[in-house]
């Protein structure tokens, strides 16, 4: 954590629930509590409610849940910290500068330099576009259909023909010719020491933005035809390809479930002229996995929408399992007849594109069909690899029902023996070590019913000590904290244990606040939200018990499976006979 726990709790109390959720959300007062229509999920009748007094949200319909921090990090696709610094200032409140080494701040320091010279650049190629000299420009990208609003919302701009116009601009306003090199927007000249020409001239100028909105580079296109048609910016200390992703800094804030990943940048803009807000696009390189983990943090699925060429298809063929490894779920937009989505935008209604998205083909489909045509399948021998190839894809599913449901497909599509299919997987997984591995799991995922349980078993122990102190006086006795076998729910326990002794109230938006991550966040905020239902009172007894001896008894198991020696097995058995008898009265607590 890089911000003292008093500190970030008092942000969390400056800035009330209700009203920051007010600012995204209609709320309407019922009871004690705020109703309004939950912004996670798409719905007309209001399922989502904020407490003052908790000072949490829940929704009745999704379930999500958490406190001020959860909700900014859920609506904005902050990080902690940054849910951090935007509730801070919204507080007016400063948050102290970290301690930081002389060599760190003069880096950070650099880079700042080096951002600052990108966005008075990017005012100049901006300013350029509307005098005259950009007029060809502007003429460029009006016959490309791109609107004014459009134009401004991209920041585009002109780099004009004189070959050192920006050079000399930049110079004037004070910024060293090192700074202005190092930013990639000049080269040095081959012959002349200490002369620099302008990387850019003659072209229209796309700003690169990362996701907080500072220029990082530029990617600049020739009017019309030559050689490169794309010149990028080079990678720099602040501009690094396979981190960051063109218009990302838009797309991030989109309300659609997806991400739309696309080859060009005049494709993004396209798709976000028709209102596709959510397309993004690598930045004259192939997709990589940094780019996958940055996708990840604003969504769970892709649509990969890349041009319909050889090149296309290849560059969508490398990019599935880099996303998959992310545990994106990956689909693929087929264009037909149009060669990229810039080019389907301009010749349809965006409804048409909207349709089209509907069709757009799982990533393990798409994989198949581009497999087929490498083979003739009416050749025994070529058909044979290519159920071979199908078996080591459907391997690489790991959801058993969702792979049974694609070996269904497949097999039916391609008249494939489904016995023989099987054991074929079974086999290529036996010799690839993926079937042991699953085989391991499987143990695992056959008892999860019985762990969820077990989870329920937990959350109904805390809910309850939370609510009722007098319960977490008679309960403390049997059930330590360390014994909740949950990681999470035994970080509650021990916060709400220590509270406790400590005379202190139970504050479960202020125990979210001591975890940074929006899932982790989410399952505490769960905990506190869950009901425990009972009617009479010998009903919670018999609730607090059996859940009470469902966690010892897990305690038990797991240990008996480490113990090697008769003497402590005997033990186990021991604790296990007395739990059997164990019989927690409430009425004396
Ligand atoms: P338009 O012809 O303007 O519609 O281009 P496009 O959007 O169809 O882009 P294209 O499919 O030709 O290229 C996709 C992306 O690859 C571009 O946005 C650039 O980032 C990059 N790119 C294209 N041509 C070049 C090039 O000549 N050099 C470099 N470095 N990158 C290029
Ligand atoms: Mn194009």
């Amino acid at each position: 954590m890089y911000y003292p726990e008093d500190l970030i709790e008092e942000i969390r109390i400056q800035n009330n629930i209700v009203d920051v959720v007010s600012e995204h959300v209609q709320l309407k007062k019922k009871g004690s509590s705020y109703f309004g229509l939950c912004p996670f999920h798409n719905e007309k009748t209001p399922s989502f409610s904020v407490s003052e007094e908790k000072q949490m949200y829940y929704c009745f319909g999704c379930g999500a849940c958490g406190n001020v921090y959860t909700f900014v990090m859920e609506y904005e696709n902050y990080t902690f910290l940054e849910a951090v610094k935007y509730l801070a200032d919204r507080a007016h409140i400063t948050l102290p500068t970290p301690e930081l080494s002389e060599a760190v701040k003069r880096k950070i320091e650099y880079k700042q330099q080096l951002m600052e010279v990108n966005r008075e650049a990017a005012r100049y190629f901006y300013y350029q576009l509307y005098s005259e000299r950009g007029n060809k420009a502007l003429t460029y990208l009006d016959n490309r259909g791109i609107t004014e609003t459009l134009r401004k919302k991209f920041g585009l701009g002109y780099s004009n023909v004189y070959r050192n116009d920006l050079y000399q601009y930049l110079t004037k306003q004070n910024y060293s010719k090192q700074v202005i090199f190092d930013a990639g927007l000049t080269n040095k000249d081959k012959k002349q020491e200490n002369t620099y020409h302008d990387r850019f001239w003659n072209r229209v100028m796309f700003p690169i933005l990362d996701v907080h909105s500072h220029v990082i580079g530029f990617g600049g296109r020739v009017l019309g035809d030559g050689n490169p048609k794309y010149l990028n910016s080079p990678e720099t200390k602040l501009f690094e390809k396979s981190r960051n992703l063109y218009a990302l800094n838009i797309a991030r804030t989109s309300r659609k479930s997806n991400i739309l990943m696309v080859e060009g940048y005049m494709d993004v803009i396209a798709l976000h002229q028709a209102g596709f807000n959510n397309a993004v696009a690598s930045l004259g390189t192939a997709l990589t996995g940094g780019h996958a983990k940055l996708l990840k943090r604003y969504t769970d699925e892709v649509i990969i929408a890349y041009d319909s060429d050889e090149a296309g298809i290849n560059a969508t063929l490398r990019a599935i399992p880099i996303l998959e490894a992310e545990q994106l779920s990956v689909r693929v937009l087929h264009l037909g007849e149009y060669k990229d989505p810039d080019e389907f935008i301009q010749n349809n209604e965006p409804k048409a594109f909207e349709k089209l998205l509907e069709t757009a083909e799982p990533s393990f489909i798409y994989q198949i069909q581009r497999l087929e045509t490498n083979y003739r399948l009416k050749d025994p021998v070529h058909k044979t690899r290519f159920v071979n190839e199908i078996a080591k894809l459907l391997l690489r599913i790991e959801s058993d029902i969702e792979r049974d449901n694609f070996m269904e497909t497949i097999i039916e599509k391609y008249s494939i023996n489904q016995s023989s299919m099987k054991k074929l997987i079974a086999d290529i997984g036996k010799n690839t070590g993926i079937i042991s591995q699953k085989k391991n799991n499987q143990p695992k995922t056959k008892k999860k019913p019985s762990e969820d349980g077990l989870f329920l078993a937990q959350k109904t122990l805390l809910t309850l000590i939370t609510d009722k102190k007098n319960l977490y006086t008679v309960i403390k006795d049997h059930l330590k904290p360390e014994e909740f076998t949950d990681d999470l729910c035994q970080r509650a326990a021990s916060y709400i244990y220590n509270s406790y002794e400590q005379g202190q109230k139970i504050v479960p938006a202020t125990l979210i606040n001591h975890f940074t991550e929006l899932a982790e966040q989410t399952k505490m905020a769960s905990i506190f939200n869950h009901k425990v239902a009972y009617k009479h009172p010998l009903q919670l007894e018999k609730i607090v018990n059996e859940s009470i001896k469902k966690i010892k008894l897990s305690n038990i198991e797991a240990l008996s499976r480490s113990i090697e020696k008769t003497i402590e097995l005997q033990k186990l058995i021991l604790a296990k006979r007395e739990l059997e008898h164990l019989h927690i009265s409430l009425n004396d607590g």
